[in-house]
């Protein structure tokens, strides 16, 4: 993996999160959203956004970019940029950031509208994980 990427490196991963925008199925928002992420091998891995009749049951483009970041093989997301109908960086939603948080971190590099930032910045003071460790078994004494 190159880390940090250059000018070029983040123009082929938005050049790929464009590519698959042109596959979302948005026909109730017509706003569709590509996004495409680096893993930690190197992989690269893409999602569009899924609509649905039933609106709330909508698939954002990351959900797809998280499922098939597991079904080819896991790994954590390093870079990650999304893009709207246009092309152009959008920021991921709020729900979308708690995702990405739960698969690159604190680290992950994100392509914001303001620039590359870390998740960190993305989503300050995310709960994750680390919370729910380190109070493994508590709250369970009702159970037993
Ligand atoms: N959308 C995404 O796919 N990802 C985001 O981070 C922002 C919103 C989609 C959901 C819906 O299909 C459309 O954009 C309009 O909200």
């Amino acid at each position: 993996m190159k880390s940090p990427l250059d000018q070029q490196d983040w123009d082929e991963l938005k050049a790929a999160a464009v590519e698959v925008m042109r596959r979302a199925y948005a026909p109730y928002s017509h706003y569709p959203v590509g996004a495409a992420a680096l893993v930690d091998d190197g992989r690269l891995v893409t999602g569009c956004n899924v609509e649905n009749a039933a609106y709330g049951v909508v698939l954002c483009a990351e959900c797809g970019l998280v499922s098939q970041l597991h079904a080819s093989g896991g790994g954590r997301l390093t870079h990650f940029v999304c893009v709207n109908g246009d092309g152009e960086v959008i920021m991921p939603c709020g729900r979308c950031r708690q995702l990405l948080f739960e698969h690159g971190g604190r680290d992950l590099l994100v392509w914001t509208v303001s620039g590359v930032k870390p998740m960190s910045e993305v989503l300050p003071d995310a709960f994750g994980p680390d919370d729910l460790t380190s109070l493994a078994g508590a709250g369970t004494e009702g159970a037993r």
